[in-house]
């Protein structure tokens, strides 16, 4: 058996399930370039059949990560494989991994086939997915809901036809930790050619057992876990890499096996992948929330000062929290922040980009004295524009007065055509917000909006983001600025500018 751990990490595909986590395709590729410098064996880039922006996406994250594997996620249809073959022929390395569901309600109700024709199209699925790439991955969906006999059937098959790895997913995330480890066990014993493949796991976390359902299975003999930063995915979300690296690291002592992963660059996924979401990571999150390593109680500090182990079973440093944390400021030269973006995962295709987030650099240090790795994220998520960006802040004037209604005066370009109104408010934020709609007419429902301070102190800029819906499709919108009002704003213009585009994208479960 292997002792290598195999990171499959699916945020960009899985974790963009998740309603408002949609992503640019110049994120996405920000984002793998991350999970690249975190040395993350296989990236799941999307779904290039759900649509044009979905096959671009995947495109471009095969064209410019080198050093781990890409895979495209494909149902069990000739059109998907093709289009997941043609997505990814730039890969260094490439993966399909196609799909088709195993349990009794989903053959029955959702693809109405019988267990026969399922087999059938998945032993399809696979000799067509090798005809584009020698790696092939297969997942019965519902496994966890499926029937032991008939998933020993059909994964005998795909073996056969050629499948590389085999993916069993817990898709509603029903199974316990026991009765999943047991499940992979099993699956080996039963399966007269199992010895041929990659045991794989892909745990959703609806009854909050993803990360302690993937260890049990990597217990009996998993070798790749599927899992998202921060664990994020459809629904209550997926496996949380950093839990999963992070327990097989430091417990080592239990298992035979370990990843590759560089665990110093997890705190900085961490927050790019929130930041771009917009999905803030509670601050009692294992590993990268704000208080993973904070110690409040008198006796722990005592404790911790007198020695570390105490109360410490990792350290912070090895996650990423303050390694080598810079601070830059009015007097930091370009190539230093050029520099420091690259470490942070940054790198601009043209001069003329870093010029424009060097320039708001410059802007920002000459408001706050000390600019941190936090403020520079947020510059370049701020900076990035979208493809198809109808609507763009002129200018915001607020005023607000003790005893005075606020009144917000906003001038907006929207589709190259300048407009100005002047609206009151209950506040200063609420007279932007209602001045920006009142121009744009979106009719969309505001369904979130919260603001966070990126760094401490009253000179921190506040980063905004807010979730917006109209006709069942919700998109998240973020925006940065000293001044919590313009970055409201720049927030609620950004979610506007997603949600005017309109998406024809197909979804890989339904
Ligand atoms: O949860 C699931 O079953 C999936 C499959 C597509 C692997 O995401
Ligand atoms: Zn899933």
């Amino acid at each position: 058996m292997s002792d290598k751990l195999i990171i499959f990490d699916t945020t960009l595909r899985d974790g963009e399930q998740s309603p408002g986590a949609s992503m640019t395709k110049d994120e996405k590729v920000r984002i793998a370039k991350s999970l690249e410098r975190m040395q993350v064996d296989v990236i799941e880039a999307g779904f290039p059949i759900a649509s044009v922006g979905d096959f671009e996406s995947v495109q471009a994250v095969a064209n410019t990560v080198t050093e781990s594997r890409i895979c495209g996620l494909a149902r069990a249809l000739d059109n998907d494989i093709d289009r997941a073959g043609e997505a990814l022929k730039g890969a260094n390395a490439s993966r399909i991994h196609t799909f088709i569901a195993t349990s009794p309600i989903h053959m029955e109700m959702k693809l109405r086939m019988n267990p026969d024709q399922v087999i059938e199209n998945a032993v399809k699925a696979v000799k067509r997915a090798r005809r584009y790439t020698d790696d092939v991955e297969f997942s019965p969906e519902d496994a966890g809901r499926s029937e032991p006999e008939f998933l020993y059937r059909i994964l005998e098959a795909v073996i056969d036809a050629g499948a590389t790895t085999l993916n069993i997913p817990d898709t509603v995330g029903y199974n316990l930790p026991h009765q999943f480890g047991q499940l992979i066990y099993n699956l080996r014993e039963n399966i007269p050619n199992s010895d041929k493949v990659i045991f794989s796991v892909h745990c959703h976390n609806d009854l909050g057992l993803a990360v302690a359902n993937s260890l049990s299975a990597v217990l009996n003999g998993a070798r790749q876990v599927e899992c998202t930063i921060n664990g994020l995915g459809e629904r209550a979300g997926n496996a949380a890499i950093e839990e999963v690296v992070m327990a097989v690291r430091t417990r080592q002592d239990m298992f035979s096996c370990d990843t590759n992963i560089d665990t110093t660059q997890i705190l900085a996924a961490s927050r790019l992948v929130s930041g771009i979401t917009g999905f803030a990571v509670q601050p009692n999150k294992a590993i990268v929330g704000a208080n993973a390593f904070a110690h409040e109680s008198g006796i722990h500090q005592d404790g911790v000062l007198k020695n570390r182990e105490t109360y410490e079973i990792m350290r912070a440093e090895d996650v990423g929290w303050n390694a080598n944390r810079m601070v830059m400021g009015k007097h930091s030269g370009r190539n230093a922040f050029k520099d420091r973006l690259k470490q942070l995962g940054t790198e601009f295709e043209t001069e003329a980009d870093l010029n424009e987030v060097f320039r708001k650099f410059k802007e920002l240090a000459d408001k706050k004295h000390d600019i941190f790795d936090e403020d520079l994220q947020a510059l370049v998520s701020d900076t990035v524009t979208l493809d198809n960006e109808r609507i763009r802040l002129t200018s915001l004037r607020v005023c607000s007065e003790t005893g005075e209604t606020p009144v917000a005066s906003v001038t907006l370009c929207i589709d190259d055509e300048e407009k100005q109104i002047e609206i009151a408010g209950s506040g200063p934020v609420d007279a932007a917000l209602r001045a920006i709609e009142e121009l744009v007419q979106s009719k969309t429902e505001l369904q979130l909006y919260s603001v966070n301070n990126i760094t401490s102190g009253t000179d921190s800029q506040g980063e905004v983001n807010v979730r917006l819906e109209k006709a069942g499709r919700i998109v998240s919108g973020q925006g940065s600025d000293t001044d919590i009002v313009i970055a409201s704003a720049k927030a609620y213009i950004n979610a506007l500018n997603k949600i005017l585009v309109p998406v024809d994208r197909a979804h890989p479960q339904v």
